[in-house]
């Protein structure tokens, strides 16, 4: 056979063997392959050991090995025997074994040999005075030699059955000695999958056309083999996180808003929201503004001119900032710096349906803040935000609502405190125990929209509208164990660890 097909006969038999991290014997192999040990070892082993599909270790053993002379001797006889036989046809046909004679039959060396072993064995004996050789009567002669010799060349080299005297007389007479050789243990190499490779794992038109496919070694399926894992897109930890919170209000009946536009006007992320125009969030040195294009359009002018009175003169129950309030600056194009930008958008869109009916709306996205870069701070991050405007809508209904949305992340334990926003009123931190950290620690704001805020929309009078809002980045650094915002979010993250960042689930 190719010496290919018995390179992969060997890979197969290793392969099978070392599933139970057992060795295979070349010895044995190679009767089993039915080629000289040597021709395995020389042809296949050395190849595939070099290629690291295999690793061998030595066994040493020792075997008789017989000499060119004692092989020839195997199959003729010994040259004792062959001088006796000689001698005794001499005799019997009535010529004389003259050493010169003996020379011619056997020739020189093998007569030198025969007359040296065969007078030590007192087989023949020498008639000095005519320099002839004459058989001794009575002589047992047994080629015991040329027998030890064919049994060790059958055996292999292998003593058993033989006596340790012939042996001796073997070893002396050099005709057989006793050698070292050498078997190996097979074992798995650490390529051996790669050898195993060059298989071919296809049947083609041509192997077919060609009848190559005869001599050709397939690849056999493995039914064991593990996926090769894809490399396909994979999602951020922030938008895993976001997914589960995105599930979260989902579960609790709430619309995602669009949240599409990072480039908002001041006038829907401030204005609308009743935030004075001289606040210091409206700084360059809190919000990003828009060189080009500068402005925006104004849509709906009564609509602006509501926020401009409210802003200046107040209305609602509100006596306003008594400020000039400035087109201008409404209109200047930033890069949103909240979520609730969006919300002031679809509120306002509310307001215009014909007939008010109760919504629940969500946005979870990108804002944008010129701040000052650290630890736990960039210029872009994400907010979540949620709404609820409904009729009747209590600070009790805020509160539980809040908690029924802290509690499906495993948040249950909450506090409130009073704060200040330009747009809610009242206005709540959210705080929860954390566990882990042994304190309470601050997850959140809400509020109850101003009316100065709702009302110059349109929304009806007896209409409420709740909201909260938190950071996506907060609860995703707190659920991965980052501590540097910088390894979450930004040029300096680990591309790996986001591939391989697990599933999450939202139970802190
Ligand atoms: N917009 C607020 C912020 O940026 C969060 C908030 C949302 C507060 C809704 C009250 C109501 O922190």
């Amino acid at each position: 056979a190719a010496p290919v097909e018995k390179e992969e006969a060997v890979l197969r038999a290793v392969e099978e063997l070392a599933v139970a991290d057992d060795y295979l014997d070349s010895s044995n192999l190679s009767s089993k392959l039915s080629v000289a040990h040597a021709t395995l070892v020389d042809g296949v082993l050395k190849s595939l050991l070099a290629r690291a599909a295999i690793r061998l270790e030595t066994v040493t053993h020792e075997r008789w090995q017989v000499a060119a002379e004692g092989l020839s001797y195997a199959d003729a006889g010994s040259p004792e025997q062959r001088l006796h036989s000689f001698v005794v046809t001499c005799v019997e046909e009535g010529s004389a074994a003259t050493f010169e004679k003996v020379d011619q039959a056997l020739g020189k060396q093998v007569a030198a040999r025969g007359r040296q072993q065969a007078l030590k064995k007192r087989w023949v004996a020498i008639q000095k005075a005519d320099k002839v050789f004459v058989p001794v009567e009575g002589a047992d002669v047994v080629d015991d030699v040329a027998e030890a010799l064919r049994t060790l060349r059958d055996q292999g080299g292998n003593p058993e059955g033989l006596q340790s005297d012939i042996l001796k007389q073997l070893k002396s007479r050099k005709l057989a000695a006793l050698k070292p050789y050498k078997t190996y243990k097979i074992f798995k190499g650490e390529r051996l999958a790669d050898a195993r490779r060059v298989q071919a794992t296809e049947l083609t038109r041509t192997m077919l056309e060609t009848d190559e496919w005869k001599d050709i070694s397939f690849k056999g399926y493995n039914f064991k083999a593990e996926g090769k894992p894809t490399n396909g897109g994979c999602l951020h930890t922030l938008l895993k996180v976001r997914e589960q919170f995105r599930l979260i209000f989902l579960e609790m009946g709430f619309e995602e808003m669009p949240t599409n536009n990072y480039v908002e006007s001041s006038f829907w992320n401030f204005d609308a929201l009743f935030q004075p125009q001289q606040h210091p969030a409206r700084d360059e040195h809190d919000t990003f503004f828009l060189s080009d294009p500068e402005l925006a359009n104004v849509l709906d002018r009564d609509y602006l001119e509501r926020v401009r009175r409210t802003h200046e003169e107040g209305g609602f129950g509100s006596r306003g900032y008594r400020y000039e309030w400035s087109e201008q600056e409404a209109r200047k194009n930033i890069l949103r710096t909240h979520t609730t930008a969006v919300s002031s958008r679809m509120l306002y869109l509310l307001a215009q349906e014909t007939e008010f009916k109760p919504r629940k709306y969500f946005s979870i996205d990108r804002v944008f803040r010129n701040e000052t870069l650290d630890a736990t701070h960039l210029a872009e991050f994400h907010q979540i935000e949620g709404l609820v405007a409904d009729r009747n809508l209590s600070l009790g209904d805020l509160k539980g609502i809040i908690h029924e949305f802290f509690k499906k992340m495993g948040m249950s334990r909450l506090r409130f405190k009073p704060t200040h926003n330009p747009y809610t009123t009242p206005s709540l931190e959210i705080h929860s125990y954390h566990e882990g950290l042994g304190k309470w620690v601050e997850v959140g704001n809400s509020g109850v929209f101003r009316p100065e805020m709702i009302r110059p929309m349109g929304i009806p009078e007896d209409v409420t509208v709740i909201a909260w809002g938190l950071s996506l980045e907060r609860p995703t650094m707190i659920r991965y164990g980052i501590d540097n915002i910088r390894d979450l979010f930004g040029h300096r993250v680990d591309l790996k660890a986001i591939q391989t960042n697990p599933l999450c689930r939202l139970t802190f």
